[in-house]
C-alpha cells in the first residue's frame, strides 16, 4: 500500500517506520526541514528503543522517505494525520492549528478513493468537522478516526502489536445508492493486515466514540495514578503504607496493580495535556461534573512535585538553603529522552527556588533538559551529581537508579538521606547500608544501628509494613 504520514513527530515518525517495516511504501511529510533531513539520513531525532534500527532499515529498503513537500503524497491511497495537538499557550485547550494546516494542505492532493486516517488526539467533535471539509473537496474520499495508543519507551512494539484497533467512521459511508462505494474499513484493514492476523481486536465506532476512546483511556490512566497518589496523602496522615495498600487492593482484578504506583505523578506530552483538553471540552459541552472530576485528577497530579519538595525539606530538618540535593531523573519516564512536563524537573526547580543547590542527572534526558531549563545544573555524570549531596531524590524509574548500590552511593554523598520519588528502591537494603529512606505515602525507614538487625529481619519477613509483597508492575 502507498501510504503518507503527515506530521513526523514522535507518533508520526514511529508510525511511518513501522508501516514501512510491514512492507508498505511510506512518505513521511514533516514541515521542519531539519527534522525531515535528519530522518532521511536515518538519524532517529529522539531516543526510542528499536526505532533507529527500524527507521534505517525502512530507508535502506527504499520503502520510507521523508519530505517537507505535501505535493508528493498525491500517489498515496491512505493518508495518516499524525500532527501534534499540544496544549495551547494561552490555556488548557488543545491547539489544533497544526492539524487544520495539515488537512488544508492535504485536501488539494486527494484523489477519488483516498482515505484520510486521523491518529492525532483531538477534542470530541473534531473528526466530524474535518470529514465535512474533506468530503466537500472530494465526495469520493473518506475520513476514518483511528486513535493511537503507543507509549513512549515501547512505541515500536505498541504500534506493531496494539491492544486494539479502533476505527471511527462516518455513519453514511458505504450506503451510497447501491453503487460501488469507497470502503475505508477494507482499505485500513489491508494496511493493518498483520495486526489483524494476530487477532488484534478491531472495533468500528462512530467518530465521537473513537475520539473519546483515546482521551477517556488516557484520563482513566491518569485517574488511576491520581487516585493512588491521593491515597498516599491519606497514608501519610495516618502512618499507613501506600505501597502495601496498592498491593492489597490491586489483588482485586477489577482494580489491578498495573499503573498504580504512587510517587511524583504523571508527566509527558500526553497524559497532562489530554486530561486538561478533555476538561475544557467537557466544559464547552456543558458536562460540568465530568469537567470538575478531571480538574481534580489534574490538581492532585500537579501537587506531587510540591509534596516531594516538602518531604525533602522535612528530611533535611526544614532547612534547604545551602543544602546540596542530587536529583536522579530528568525525563518524565524511563527509556525516553522526553522531558516534557517532567515531575522530576518540576521538583528540582522547586527545591532550587527554596535555596537548595540542585544537581540533576539522567541517562538520556540532560540535553533536552538543558535547553528547556538553562537555570538548572545538569550533568551526565551520575557520580558527579551524587558527590557531596546532603540528600538524593530519585525522580525517574530508570533501572540504572533502581539498581544503584547503596554502599557505593554512601561513599560519595555527605548525608545518607534518600527520597524515593518513584518507590522503586529496595528499602531494606538501603536502610541496612545506613540510609534513611523517605518515600511519598510510606513510613520513613530510619537507619538506627540499635534496631538495625531487628529492622532488617522485619523487612525480610515482610512485617511492619516495610516491604512490598508483590513485584512492581
Ligand atoms: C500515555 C499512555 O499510557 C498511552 O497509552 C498513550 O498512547 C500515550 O500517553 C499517548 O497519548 O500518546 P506515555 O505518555 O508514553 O503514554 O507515558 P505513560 O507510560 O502513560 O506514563 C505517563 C506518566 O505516568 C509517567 O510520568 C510515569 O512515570 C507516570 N506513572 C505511570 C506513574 O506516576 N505511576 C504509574 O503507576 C505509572
Amino acid at each position: 500500500m502507498d501510504i503518507s504520514v503527515i506530521g513526523c513527530g514522535y507518533l508520526g515518525a514511529v508510525h511511518a517506520a513501522c508501516m514501512a517495516s510491514l512492507g508498505h511504501h511510506v512518505i513521511g511529510v514533516e514541515r521542519d526541514p531539519e527534522r525531515a533531513a535528519r530522518l532521511n539520513r536515518g538519524d532517529p531525532v529522539f531516543f526510542e528503543p528499536g526505532f533507529a534500527e527500524m527507521l534505517q532499515s525502512g530507508l535502506a529498503a527504499d520503502r520510507l522517505h521523508f519530505t517537507t513537500d505535501v505535493g508528493t503524497v498525491a500517489g498515496s491511497r491512505v493518508h495518516f494525520l499524525c500532527v501534534g495537538t499540544p496544549q495551547r499557550a494561552d490555556g488548557d485547550a488543545a491547539d489544533l492549528d497544526a492539524l487544520h494546516t495539515a488537512v488544508n494542505d492535504l485536501v488539494p492532493q486527494l484523489r477519488p478513493g483516498d482515505v484520510v486516517v486521523g491518529k492525532s488526539t483531538v477534542p470530541v467533535g473534531t473528526a466530524q468537522h474535518l470529514a465535512a471539509l474533506i468530503r466537500r473537496a472530494d465526495p469520493d474520499t473518506a475520513l476514518v478516526w483511528n486513535p493511537e495508543f503507543l507509549r513512549e519507551g515501547t512505541a515500536v512494539d505498541d504500534t506493531l502489536h496494539p491492544d486494539r484497533l479502533v476505527y471511527g467512521v462516518c455513519a453514511e459511508v458505504g450506503h451510497a445508492d447501491g453503487e460501488q462505494t469507497l470502503d475505508p474499513v477494507a482499505l485500513l484493514d489491508s494496511v493493518y493486515a498483520d495486526q489483524l492476523a494476530d487477532n488484534t481486536p478491531r472495533m468500528i465506532t462512530d467518530y465521537a466514540t473513537a475520539e473519546l476512546v483515546k482521551v477517556a483511556a488516557n484520563s482513566f490512566l491518569a485517574t488511576k495514578i491520581s487516585f493512588i497518589n491521593a491515597m498516599a496523602d491519606v497514608c501519610e496522615a495516618t502512618g499507613a503504607d501506600v505501597h502495601l495498600l496498592a498491593d492489597a487492593i490491586g489483588q482485586d482484578p477489577r482494580i489491578g496493580r498495573q499503573f498504580f504506583n504512587a510517587g511524583l505523578g504523571f508527566g509527558g506530552g500526553c497524559l497532562p495535556k489530554d486530561v486538561r483538553a478533555f476538561r475544557v471540552r467537557a466544559e464547552e459541552l456543558g458536562a460540568t461534573e465530568p469537567a470538575a472530576f478531571l480538574q481534580q485528577v489534574d490538581m492532585i497530579n500537579s501537587r506531587r512535585p510540591l509534596a516531594a519538595a516538602d518531604l525533602a525539606e522535612r528530611m533535611l530538618d526544614g532547612r534547604l538553603a545551602g543544602r546540596r540535593i542530587a536529583v536522579l531523573g530528568a525525563t518524565f519516564k524511563p527509556s525516553s529522552d522526553d522531558i516534557r512536563q517532567s515531575p522530576g524537573l518540576a521538583t528540582a526547580t522547586l527545591l532550587q527556588a527554596r535555596g537548595a543547590t540542585v544537581v540533576v542527572t539522567d541517562p538520556e534526558g540532560t540535553d533536552n533538559a538543558r535547553k528547556a531549563h538553562p537555570d538548572l545544573d545538569l550533568t551526565d555524570d551520575l557520580e558527579l551529581a551524587l558527590t557531596g549531596a546532603d540528600a538524593v531524590l530519585v525522580a525517574t524509574d530508570w533501572a540504572a537508579f533502581r539498581e544503584l548500590d547503596p554502599s557505593w552511593v554512601a561513599g560519595l554523598v555527605s548525608g545518607r538521606v534518600i527520597i524515593d520519588g518513584r518507590d522503586i528502591l529496595d528499602r531494606a537494603t538501603w536502610a541496612a547500608a545506613g540510609w534513611t529512606v523517605a518515600t511519598l505515602g510510606r513510613p520513613t525507614l530510619q537507619f538506627s544501628p540499635a534496631v538495625e538487625s531487628a529492622q532488617v529481619q522485619n523487612c525480610r519477613v515482610g512485617r511492619v509494613g516495610l516491604e512490598p509483597t508483590t513485584k512492581r508492575l
